[in-house]
């Protein structure tokens, strides 16, 4: 059985039904999330991309180091962190861009957008899952600067998120840092506008889901008889998104059926958001032993620089 059957059947097993968010992004959802980035509601990236012009130049300024390795987890296409490179060399530090992603394609994106605009950067792509390929990157000598930007750290449920950083922690050497993008704990009714969009944009990310089965491991989901529901609960500080089954009904997945009552949900992603104070606390939890962070004007969003 391959891994994505075995999660999907795991999951709709369960109690409590629930899909992997991980699995959103094949091509189709890739680009149903590059429209959610471009929304009105969703203002992440916005903060993010403000906080990168307004604030790379302060936060450079808590690095001493001259020569540093900048080893990104989750790259992408670069186009933000760009901005920060920018600004590095012009602060006169020597840097390597070491961009990790599991797409080798938008690692060559990356590579020929940064090198378009510093050409003389030395830009080394590895792909592959980072959590593997980053032990390639172990016997560096260089300082290092590790970044893991768009909120991604929001997607890792319950405690994975502080094993996580505390994995971040044990690669990185005393004195090295470690940037890192979270969305903040705000008004609850702009987070909970950003993952229930007007178009509905949001809803056919979490639909593709459901499409992607039909279409991968011989499906048959009636995409018509699910909704779509994204909350908010201030009092844990967590975004949950929701597929609700309006009617009882069998679902088959291969050789599997799935049934459904009527207005049983599937559990579909995780958006944690932190506040300063919390982010302070895992910091420290995770064998930081300084942190600083970098908002936006309306303090929604956070780039916080932690220290080993
Ligand atoms: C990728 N990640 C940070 C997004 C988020 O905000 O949790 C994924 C997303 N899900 C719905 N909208 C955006």
């Amino acid at each position: 059985m391959s891994s994505f059957l075995e999660d999907v059947i795991t999951g709709l097993k369960a109690p409590q039904k629930s899909l992997s968010s991980k699995y959103f992004y094949d091509e189709k959802g890739s680009r149903i999330f590059q429209e959610i980035m471009n929304l009105e509601e969703y203002y992440l990236p916005k903060c993010e991309l403000e906080i990168l012009e307004n604030s790379s130049g302060n936060i450079l300024d808590e690095i001493p180091f001259k020569e540093l390795d900048i080893i990104e987890l989750g790259a992408g296409d670069g186009s933000k962190t760009v901005i920060f490179l920018e600004e590095a060399v012009k602060s006169g530090k020597h840097i390597n861009y070491i961009p990790l992603d599991i797409s080798g394609e938008i690692l060559e994106v990356n590579r020929d957008l940064v090198k378009a605009r510093i050409p003389g950067l030395d830009v080394q792509v590895l792909a592959g899952d980072y959590l593997k390929t980053i032990f390639q990157l172990k016997e560096r000598k260089q300082a290092r600067l590790l970044l893991f930007m768009g909120s991604n750290i929001g997607n890792f449920p319950g405690e994975s998120a502080i094993e996580f950083i505390r994995f971040i922690n044990d690669f990185l050497s005393p004195g090295d840092f470690f940037l890192m993008g979270v969305d903040l704990k705000k008004n609850p009714h702009v987070i909970r506008a950003a993952y229930n969009d007007s178009k509905g944009v949001t809803k056919k990310f979490n639909i593709n889901l459901l499409e992607r089965i039909n279409r991968e491991l011989e499906g048959d989901f009636d995409l018509d008889s699910f909704e779509h529901y994204g909350v908010y609960n201030p009092l844990t500080g967590s975004a949950l998104s929701f597929l609700v089954s309006l009617k009882t009904q069998k679902v088959k997945i291969g050789e599997n059926e799935i049934t459904f009552d009527q207005y049983e949900t599937i559990h579909t992603e995780i958006s944690q958001k932190y506040s300063l104070k919390d982010l302070d606390k895992i910091a420290s939890k995770t064998g930081f032993e300084w942190d600083k962070h970098f908002t936006d004007e309306k303090g929604y969003y956070s780039l916080s620089l932690f220290r080993k």
